[in-house]
């Protein structure tokens, strides 16, 4: 990028980053709580139309609620890009809309650099920006809602059956969002445009801190699924049933915990019971229930498998798999592409050795990931990609996810390099 660019990209980056920062923002702990289909999200919504109208870009809402922004006429086999907007309860303000905020900020790129060639897109794919609807299921408890009705590995009618913690079914929440559950469905049109999926996502964990590296590509996603416990104990006064008449489910709900720490570590597993519903939830009353959900990762899929059926069967509870994403490879001839067009325009960190010998980082780190993401569900259909921007703590799913401006902006200039070259027409500049 010339001084210009830079300066275009630093300036499209404040400003989209900027409006989008207060939507859904929890004020008592500055987390995030957009929800999939709540009031935040229809104003996350909002904010793409507009960030899609301010650069020209038509917006389609396809049949299950993911937008798509059109640079250039919506064509079969074009190059696709983009991330969520909805978040986990408290979540960071990266995870999901720094990849729709790069996108259109590589699409400012790009139009720059056709307005210095006098508009000339030379032959070039169409491009579009997505947001994809219920990434993280935080709401109705499957992730990836939006891209697994697209592609067809989730079942319209059962989605349209998820319900949230009050009550509330997802169709009628769409309904009252103003979209039609009925449409819902594999949508083979969507499909047959997207040539190619490439999502940019905050990293989630340490590792580009620990390698100097701004940017990375993606090589594939654990294995991982989610788990309904079910304990049923009975409601007793707190004051005056003796322990040993107690039956507080409570108590294998702690020893279900313990155990599933104990078999992650012997696995090299990770195992995590993130949300649990008491009832009655009285400080006087032994609980009469506890319904609990595990989110369990490993690198291979009879990890997962073995790690949950332990736990399971020592829990004593009625155990239901509400979600599961088999293991991932992004496509190895993607994502070697994707590696040396990175490669190319990604400076070095300024302090690292590197920077004597080479003005460019000659390598690319390829990273896999425990992270769920849209991309991991498209990997099915078409050839995926991802690159990760660095995260200098490594923390996610928290108010206190960051990454840092200048590593966020190598990051829109590599989606920008890479959306170049996917969609041919003039070469990089
Ligand atoms: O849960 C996940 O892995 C994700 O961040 N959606
Ligand atoms: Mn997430
Ligand atoms: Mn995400």
């Amino acid at each position: 990028m010339d001084s210009d660019q830079t300066a275009l990209v630093g300036r499209s980056f404040d400003s989209l980053w900027d409006s989008l920062l207060p939507i859904g923002r929890d004020p008592r702990t500055g987390g995030y709580r957009r929800f999939a289909w709540s009031a935040a999200d229809r104003e996350a919504k909002e904010w793409f139309h507009q960030a899609a109208a301010a650069r020209g870009m038509p917006v389609e809402v396809d049949r299950n609620g993911n937008l798509w922004a059109w640079w250039g006429d919506p064509r079969p086999g074009s190059v696709v890009t983009g991330s969520h907007l909805d978040s986990v309860p408290d979540g960071g303000p990266f995870d999901g809309p720094l990849g729709v905020v790069s996108a259109f900020c590589a699409i400012d790129l790009l139009t720059a650099r056709d307005t210095s060639t006098s508009g000339e897109s030379g032959g070039r794919r169409s491009i579009a920006v997505v947001s994809f609807t219920d990434e993280e299921g935080a709401r109705f408890g499957v992730a990836c809602v939006g891209s697994r009705l697209l592609t067809g590995v989730l079942d319209p009618s059962q989605a349209r059956r998820l319900t949230d913690a009050d009550g509330i079914t997802l169709a009628d929440a769409m309904r009252s969002a103003g979209h039609d559950p009925d449409r819902l469905g594999r949508d083979d049109e969507a499909l047959s445009r997207t040539g190619a999926f490439v999502e940019l996502h905050i990293e989630q964990g340490r590792a580009l801190a620990d390698l100097d590296s701004a940017v990375a590509i993606g090589q594939g996603i654990w294995p991982h699924g989610r788990w309904r416990f079910d304990f049923t104990g009975r409601a007793d006064h707190a004051g005056t049933t003796k322990l040993a008449d107690r039956h507080d489910p409570t108590l294998a709900y702690a020893r279900t915990i313990l155990d599933a720490r104990r078999h992650a570590e012997r696995l090299g597993a990770l195992a995590t019971f993130g949300k649990v519903v008491v009832e009655p939830n009285g400080t006087n009353a032994i609980p009469s229930s506890v319904r609990a959900w595990l989110d369990a990762r490993a690198r291979e899929d009879a990890t997962v498998e073995e790690l949950v059926s332990a736990i399971a069967t020592a829990s004593g509870a009625a155990v239901d798999r509400e979600s599961w994403s088999p293991e991932v490879e992004f496509d190895p001839s993607l994502r070697t592409r994707l590696a040396e067009v990175v490669a190319a325009v990604i400076q070095p960190t300024p302090d690292s050795p590197e920077a004597a010998p080479s003005p460019r980082r000659s390598t690319v780190p390829i990273l896999g990931t425990g992270a769920g993401h849209d991309a991991g569900i498209l990997a099915a259909k078409m050839p995926t990609g991802m690159l990760f921007v660095r995260n200098p703590t490594g923390v996610s799913h928290s108010p206190r996810e960051h990454a840092d401006r200048a590593d966020c902006l190598s990051g829109v200039a590599a989606l920008a390099a890479v959306l170049q070259d996917l969609a041919g027409g003039r070469g990089n500049d």
